[in-house]
């Protein structure tokens, strides 16, 4: 048995040059376990609190608070701890906060940990993390989701719409999805060049995106697709995430880009249009979050043919999936480490989503790290899918390049999940049971 001889906390950098919280975990074999926690932009209310130290000091970002915590408070309690017991980790993580949003430690310093300890205990256990975590399950490369053009509050509000992406499940391998992907945004960046629209890009990657209505920026998806040689609605789909909480209250929309206010009905009459017009397979967060009547509609809708993501709304809590599966709120969930605060929740959560018949893309966060704790949950624990932002930036091919060598290790073991991963398909063999270790 190892046992936790020590636990660190260290202030490091995320892609927004923001302060962000890296945790390291000694044991007293000498194998180190180490994370950093992401941060999000577009949050859910009910998210796990990301502890920044306010003031002036970095624009009120610093996390100095949250680090100290981790070297003093949560040292002492986790030493002498069995690293191979992840859920008594975490308890005591929880307890030792003691508040309903983890405010006391901070989201950030838990987070950090409680990834540190699962790198810990398969450091012990001499295996790589996604091995620690499958037990011996059967399992799949993910489907991803992959940011074309960005928006929302990853780009100071240009267009409303927060992700602009695509997915290629009719594609034989993840590496070639990525080959289809990368020709996709090569293209629009070709196409927003030639309108002399190409002004960098936005926090997740994605080319900025210098648009006079949202669906200006479809059209350019549309067109970036078959300018790569694809037939959208084949080769490649497109997906949206809407995060509509950003600029939707008590069922009124504000759509700032096009200076027009929409009602809850006039919101599911703009998406159900797109999803007539363009090949889309994929919608997040399509209301607000304090909207659930406008998510169950949409569901009822158009649930039968695209994947309905619930992000801020179910901020990756295994209840509040439980209580939205009961009312048909949404067919899929994101899966985000950060908002749940600890790895055995955000297992939790997972496992909530298989129960509900949803399916699950466990997702990186706009203010990202070179950590890839997220490429091993979701192959280890055979989500399905995953999104990580666009295909630039190497905070995201940091994860990219991850699965890339993964499915070459793994040839001959684990299939491409591909059309598997959607809703409606049969549950994949090997979900995962009841512990996160
Ligand atoms: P966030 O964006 O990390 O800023 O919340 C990601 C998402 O909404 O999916
Ligand atoms: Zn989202």
């Amino acid at each position: 048995m190892s046992t936790i001889a020590r636990v660190r906390g260290r202030r490091v950098w995320d892609s927004r040059a923001r302060p962000t919280v890296e945790a390291e975990i000694v044991l007293d074999t000498g194998a180190i376990g180490r994370a950093i926690a992401p941060a999000g932009a577009s949050t859910g209310s009910g998210e796990a609190v990301d502890l920044r130290d306010g003031g002036t000091r970095l624009g009120g970002h610093d996390v100095t608070h949250a680090v100290h915590h981790v070297t003093t408070e949560i040292d002492a309690a986790l030493r002498g701890m069995d690293i191979r017991d992840q859920a008594a980790i975490d308890r005591r993580l929880i307890e030792l906060d003691g508040t309903p949003q983890k405010s006391r430690l901070g989201g950030n310093a838990l987070t950090a940990v409680s990834m540190a300890a699962l790198h810990a205990a398969a450091a012990a256990a001499r295996v790589p993390l996604y091995v620690h975590l499958a037990r011996g399950r059967k399992l799949r490369i993910p489907l991803p989701e992959i940011q074309i053009l960005g928006g929302g509050a990853h780009a100071d509000r240009r267009v409303d719409i927060q992700d602009f992406l695509v997915t290629c499940p009719s594609a034989s391998s993840f590496a070639e999805a990525m080959e289809r992907t990368g020709e996709v945004y090569l293209a629009a960046g070709r196409l927003m060049r030639e309108r002399g629209h190409a002004y960098g890009i936005a926090d997740e990657g994605g080319w900025w995106p210098a648009f006079d209505t949202n669906e200006e920026a479809l059209d350019l998806l549309m067109r970036a697709i078959e300018s790569a040689g694809y037939t959208p609605g084949q080769e490649v789909h497109i997906a949206l995430d809407i995060a509509a909480s950003e600029f939707g209250r008590d069922g009124r929309y504000k759509l700032g880009l096009e200076g027009r206010e929409l009602d809850r009905d006039g919101m599911a009459e703009l998406l159900m249009g797109w999803i007539e017009r363009y090949p889309i397979l994929s919608v997040e967060d399509p209301f607000a979050e304090d909207d659930p009547d406008g998510f169950c509609r949409f569901t009822a809708a158009v649930g039968g043919r695209v994947q309905v993501i619930g992000d801020d709304f179910l901020v990756t809590n295994a209840a509040r999936i439980a209580k939205a599966a009961a009312s048909r709120l949404a067919n899929c969930v994101l899966i985000k480490p950060n908002q749940a605060g600890t790895i055995t929740e955000t297992l939790a959560a997972l496992e909530a989503a298989r129960t509900a018949g949803f399916a699950a893309i466990v997702s990186a966060r706009s203010g990202e790290t070179e950590d890839t704790t997220i490429v091993d949950l979701a192959v280890g624990w055979n989500a399905g899918q995953i999104k990580v932002g666009s295909i630039a930036r190497g905070e995201r091919t940091a994860k990219w390049n991850a699965l890339i060598r993964l499915e070459e290790t793994l040839a001959g073991e684990a299939t491409f999940a591909g059309w598997s991963a959607l809703p409606g398909s049969p549950a994949p063999a090997g979900a995962p049971e009841s512990q996160a270790t």
